[in-house]
This record gives C-alpha cells, structure tokens and sequence, in this order.
C-alpha cells in the first residue's frame, strides 16, 4: 500500500510543481559488464551519472556533482526536454495544450519489474512535467550475459487538449570524460548496402538519419559504434559503445557534443517534418533503443549484439537451421511458367538445397505482373502461367523435399492495377499534386486500418493459397515522398511518418499472432530494412540485391557489425554477375555467401557440369559447418578493406570445441604475399585438426594437421590466397 502511494504522493507534488518525494537517489541498472546510473537530484532531474564498465559500488553517486556552474545550463539529463535550462537537444519537445513550449521533466518514482527470465531486469522511471500533465516513463530493461540495455519511453498527455510533440526521441544517452570518440557508421545505396565510414566527432552535432520512411536502411542504418578516447577501430581492444535502434520508420540519431565535451546521444524516431499531435488522454510509445558496451573492441560489441538478437531480438531467433534455398528471381525474372519452376525445383532438389523460393511475376490478370509495371497489388494467381495454382507448384516442391517460399509486396500498388482502380484513396499521395513514382509504384497508405487490414489480408490469402507455403520474402520497393493521407485529417497530416511505422508494427503482430512458424524475409530493394524494428517480426534480411561475391564482402562485412550472420541472406548467383558484369570463379562465390544464409539466385540449366558439382559440395559442406554460421561466435579478422587485399571471417561454437574459418583474397599484389590470420576465439589448450572444405586435393602444409588453439592464436593459419577470388574454408574441429 505504501510503496502505490509513494509515487502518487510524488506525481502530486511534482505536478504542483513542489521538490521531489523522498526519491531514492541511485538507480542502478547493471548487467554482467556494464553499469547505467541515474542520480535523482535535488532538484527532481534524473541525471545520468554513469554509462560505460561495471561499477559495483554505486553508493558515491549520491554525492557526485559535476562542479560545472549551475547557471549554465541544465544538468546531463536521461531524457532532456525543451524547456527550463536545458539548451541542450531535446529528447522531448512538447507544445502543451495551452501554448505553453516548455517542459521540465522531475522524477515521480522508480519500479523495478518482473520479468521472469533471470537474465532480464526492467526498471521503469516515471517523470513529469513541473506544470503541465505530461508524463513521461522511460523504461529500461538489462540483459545479464549479453551486455545490453534497451531503453523505450511512453509519453501521455493528460492535459485536457491535444499536446503536439516536436521530438520524441526514445533514449537520450550523455557520455563524458573521454578524450574523444571515433563513430563508425554504415552508409550506402542500392546494391551498395553497408559500407562502414569511420568520423571522429568534433563539436556540434552529427546524425544519422531518414526522412524515407520505407526502403530506409540504404542511405544509412540507424546503427552505430563509438570507439571511445581512441581514433582507431579496433576489433580487439579498447571500449566501444554501440547502439541499434529498432523501428522500422524515419529515425534519426544525433551526436552532439557541447561546450562542456559531454557528448549526448539521441536516438528514436526522427521528428524533422513529423510533428505529432498526441490527442489527450492518449500514450505515444516510442520505438527501442539497444545499446551494449564492450571492453574488448568492436568484435565483442557485435557479439554482444548478436547473442541479444539471437536470443530477444530476432523474431525467429530461437528457431533451428533456416533453409537453404533457391530464388527464382534471377534465374527467371518475370518469365516462367510450371515448366520452367519445376525445372528449377529439380535443380534445386538435385543440388542438395532444401527450399524453392517463387519471387516476382505470379499474380496479377486484368493486368498481369509480366514486368514491373502493373499487377502490384491484384494478389490472385496469374492463370497463364500458373494454370495449376501456387498449390501446384508448392506441392510439387514438397514431393521433391523441398520447403517453398513465396514473395509479396502487399505495401505497394502500381497504377496500372485493380487496386488502385478500386482505391485511389489509399494512395499516399497529396492532394492536387504529383503522385510520384518510384519502380512505376505507389505507397499504400498504413495511417489507415482499411490499408492495414488489406495488408494482413494479402498475407493471409496468400498462404491460403497452398497449405505448403513455409516462406514469404515480404517486399517493399519503394519509398515515401510527396506525401498526404487521405484518412488522417488536415491537421494530423504530419502524424503520418509515426502512424505508418506504428500500422506496419499493428500487422506485423496481428500475421505473428496467426503465423508464428512461417518464415518471412525482410526485403526492401536489398537491403531497405534492415534494423531491429522489422527483424522483431521477420526472420532475416534480404542483405543487398547486389549478388556480386566481390561487392559482398563489404556489404557482408558491414552488415555484421551490427547484425548476426543468421538473418543474412545470401546467395550464389550467375557468372557474369547481372548487377556488376563481373565474372567471378563459383567457388568464391559460394565461399563468400557461406558467410551468411546460403542461398543460390540463378538458373541452374545455365550452370556448366563443373559448377553443379562444385555447388553439390559447397552446399553439403555448408550443412555440415551452418550451426556455427547461425548460432556461433563472430570474429572478424581483418576487414575488407584492408590494403592487404585478404580477410577472414570466423564462427567458433559457444562451447569452442569448433570453427570454421573463411578467407579471401580480394585484390591481386603480386605472388609476394601470402596473408596470415591469426584466429580468435578459440581455447589455446585445445586441439583442434584443421580440414580445408570444398577443394579436392591439399592446398596448404596445415591442412589435416593437428595444432593448438595457442598456435592457432598467437601464429595463425597461412593461407596461399594470392589471386584475386582465392578463397578458403577451414573446419576446425577438437580432438
Ligand atoms: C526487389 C528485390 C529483389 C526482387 C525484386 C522483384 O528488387 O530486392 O530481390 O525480389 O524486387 O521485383
């Protein structure tokens, strides 16, 4: 009873505006290597005191001040809003019901949940405006072993109008007392995913953001990592903080450093054209944020990021082997018939593969999908090409052992197509003004619960198709521009950005709730969505729609830093390469797609016998290693982008009884060098017997040899990758 009135008690005095309640003065969330501490003041601000390494004592924190003067602005508050001294970025900016601009958060109470997994703490903290009634719950929740704090905020108006929010970030992180932080980011386009910048922070403010709303993570990818007092990534040493946030709208992370060299995070949803109007009596959650730190470079943050996902994060997480598959969208484009899919099924069947995935060009007849410009949106089979059904050829799949996978773009309409004949006002599109184009394609508008229900309704109806659709690659090709919603009213057209993110987030539960065991791959032209927003419902990514084994290596390489390996897709496609021309030998083609979700992308009829050989081997081999792919510890070694021109990439099993080894040699330097990769992650008093995958003969003086994990370690393996596409796969197993 006392403990419920306790934060009543101080809800009433903080919204009269009165010093805080008898706030406890510490509140310590902890996992195994790593500490968030807040403070409440005097005053009612909940500071953040402390990010970064485990401290056990917290108890010093009561009496910790910054000595900064107090006349200059606001302390570093966990979630700073607009408003009283605090000329700092705000987390929160609010335009009351009554105009009034400013808001000046104070502690109300902290609770510490229960969750039920000993693994996992939840603590909230409530805040509240000294004036208004607006609160706001930031709710923090620690994850033990993985090293990793989510954090997410609620905000409710309990004014007595709307409240219209001008920023409404998720988490607000302040760091101090380093000498300075090397961020590192990915950035990139269409068949150009992940490419990893590095930028010391100065001054001012530097963010990573999207105004795309769809098809989002290509430019950039609401992750990153910050090297703390070091200008150098280290995937071995040194601390690194790092943060992903997940939400699958516009985001935006700033980084802003200030006079006092107190660097502030920011990090949710981005508010820059999206005010949102928040009616009263209502809550706005905002997305997650999920932050680890790690003592030991960038290589441990990304485990720790990965065991998270595989563990909390990734809706399929918890799972068994993913298939691996055949795409048909490369080896038939729009152009197929049953002939040609049972062809491919065989093939498939034949090859060792253990799924047969029907992309683009099956629905659609008024207007077929024959090409990219008509048919999206008209969901029922194309009965010339598919005279039997979907049934038919899923059927056909499962006879020859196969699992089948299916693609829709249920967000999407062309104009030339039954649906935006029947509903022009579902387009997102402004009145008297273009309706822009992209991919000869409209946006469908998921403000609206009619749009919403269509969606789920192309999900269901789809799998209604055949009782044998065990896959959907759920595609999204387009973004969002000259935007207007024919369902939001004119003054809650800017509510728009968050509706859309929240009536994808709506389907996505109501399709996990009817189908938790089908497995969906989240595609948007390659890699557009790729965060932790979608991968809570989908299974994995579709990583690029850059096959290129060469260009994969840093799409791959980038893409791991924040993401496991177990929802990468990636697939052998054609020699040579339909996006970049190249011609690339099939053994390195299929070496550098081991690296992530095995597929093949082609028509295997145009494979030489040499090559289905060659991918009979590689795909039993990979069968025998993927385990360690899906489940295993990742340690990078080298980069590819190294001037060395070789790189390897590591799985070690948790128990580190084995591990398997890819390396590469991207650029030719002469026969002079030969790399040498010193391996990590292994016990250095094991033993482990050395076998090379995928050749036919012994290529190197270790391979079946026995040799320690010391050696292993502090040595390494040599091996004679000296032309460009040279590549190796190496099982190490204990003895
Ligand atoms: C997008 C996807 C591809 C393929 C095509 C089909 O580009 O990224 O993988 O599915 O659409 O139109």
């Amino acid at each position: 009873m006392k403990k419920r009135l306790l934060p009543l008690l101080a809800a009433l005095l903080a919204a009269l505006g009165c010093a805080r309640a008898a706030a406890p003065a510490v509140i310590d969330i902890r996992t195994d290597g790593l500490s968030l501490v807040l403070c409440a003041n005097d005053d009612g601000t909940v500071v953040l005191r402390h990010f970064g390494g485990r401290i056990d004592d917290v108890a010093p924190f009561a009496a910790y001040r910054t000595h900064r003067r107090w006349d200059h602005g606001a302390d570093d508050e966990i979630y700073p809003a607009a408003g009283g001294r605090n000329f700092r970025l705000p987390a929160l900016r609010a335009t009351h019901a009554d105009g009034d601009p400013n808001t000046e958060l104070r502690y109300v109470a902290h609770e510490v949940l229960p969750t039920g997994d000993d693994n996992v703490t939840q603590t909230v903290v409530r805040l509240t405006d000294r004036r208004q009634p607006l609160d706001v719950e930031l709710l923090f929740t620690a994850y033990a072993r993985e090293d990793v704090i989510t954090v997410r905020s609620r905000i409710t108006n309990r004014e007595e109008g709307p409240v219209v929010l001008h920023a409404y970030y998720a988490s607000a992180l302040t760091l101090h007392g380093h000498d300075s932080y090397l961020l590192t980011q990915l950035r990139g386009g269409w068949a150009d995913e992940a490419q990893v910048e590095h930028l010391r922070l100065a001054h001012g403010t530097h963010s990573i953001s999207t105004r795309k709303l769809v098809k989002a993570t290509h430019s950039e990818n609401p992750a990153f990592m910050l090297s703390l007092d070091s200008d150098r990534f280290d995937e071995r040493h040194g601390e690194v903080i790092a943060g992903a946030l997940a939400w699958s709208g516009n985001y935006r992370i700033d980084f802003s450093i200030d006079e006092y060299d107190v660097l502030t995070v920011l990090a949710g949803a981005n508010p820059d054209g999206a005010a949102y109007t928040l009616d009263a009596r209502k809550t706005l959650a905002t997305p997650e944020m999920i932050y680890t730190y790690s003592a030991e470079g960038a290589g441990r943050a990304s485990r720790n990021l990965h065991d998270w996902a595989r563990r909390y994060g990734i809706r399929g997480g918890k799972r068994g082997h993913v298939p691996t598959l055949l795409n048909s969208w490369e080896g038939a484009y729009f152009s197929f018939d049953e002939k040609t899919l049972c062809g491919m099924i065989d093939d498939a069947a034949e090859m060792g593969l253990e799924m047969f995935v029907l992309d683009d060009g099956w629905f659609g007849n008024k207007y077929p999908r024959d090409h990219d410009r008509a048919g999206l949106g008209d969901w029922e089979v194309n009965a010339k090409k598919l005279p039997g059904g979907i049934d038919r050829i899923a059927s056909y799949a499962h006879e020859r052992g196969l699992k089948f996978g299916i693609w829709i773009e249920p967000e999407m309409v062309n104009p030339q197509s039954e649906l935006a004949e029947r509903h022009p006002d579902w387009v997102v599109r402004a009145d008297g003004r273009e309706a822009t184009q992209i991919r000869n394609q409209w946006l469908l508008d998921m403000a609206n619960p009619a749009v919403q229900d269509f969606v789920f309704g192309v999900f269901d109806r789809t799998l209604a198709l055949s009782k044998k659709i065990d896959y959907i690659k759920w595609d999204a090709n387009r973004h969002a521009e000259a935007f207007g919603s024919k369902y939001l009213p004119a003054d809650r057209q800017s509510n728009f950005w968050v509706d859309y993110a929240e009536g994808l987030r709506k389907v996505m539960e109501r399709i996990r709730a009817k189908y938790p065991d089908v497995l969906i791959q989240a595609c948007s032209s390659g890699g557009g969505r790729v965060e932790y927003g979608a991968l809570k419902y989908f299974d994995e990514v579709w990583t690029s729609d850059d096959t290129e084994a060469l260009s994969r290596a840093r799409i791959q390489y980038g893409t791991s830093l924040f993401y496991p390996a177990a929802v990468i897709g990636a697939h052998v496609s054609a020699s040579p390469n339909h996006q970049s021309g190249n011609v690339i030998p099939i053994k390195f083609r299929f070496d550098m797609a081991a690296t992530g979700r095995l597929g093949m992308e082609l028509q295997p009829r145009q494979m030489s016998d040499a090559e289905r050989d060659f991918a009979r081997r590689a795909i039993a081999s990979y069968k025998e290693f993927r385990d360690l792919v899906e489940e295993g510890d990742l340690y990078r070694i080298g980069s590819p982008y190294d001037p060395s021109g070789t790189f390897a990439t590591m799985y070690v099993s948790k128990d580190r009884r084995r591990a398997v080894v890819m390396a590469y040699c991207i650029r030719y330097r002469g026969h002079t060098p030969v790399p040498q990769f010193r391996l990590e992650g292994l016990d250095t008093a094991t033993h482990y017997k050395v076998r090379e995958l995928n050749v036919d003969h012994a290529r190197c003086w270790f391979d079946g040899e026995v040799l320690t994990g010391a050696f292993l370690h502090h040595e390494g393996l040599n091996p004679p990758l000296q032309r460009l596409y040279d590549s190796a796969v190496y099982l190490l197993e204990a003895q």
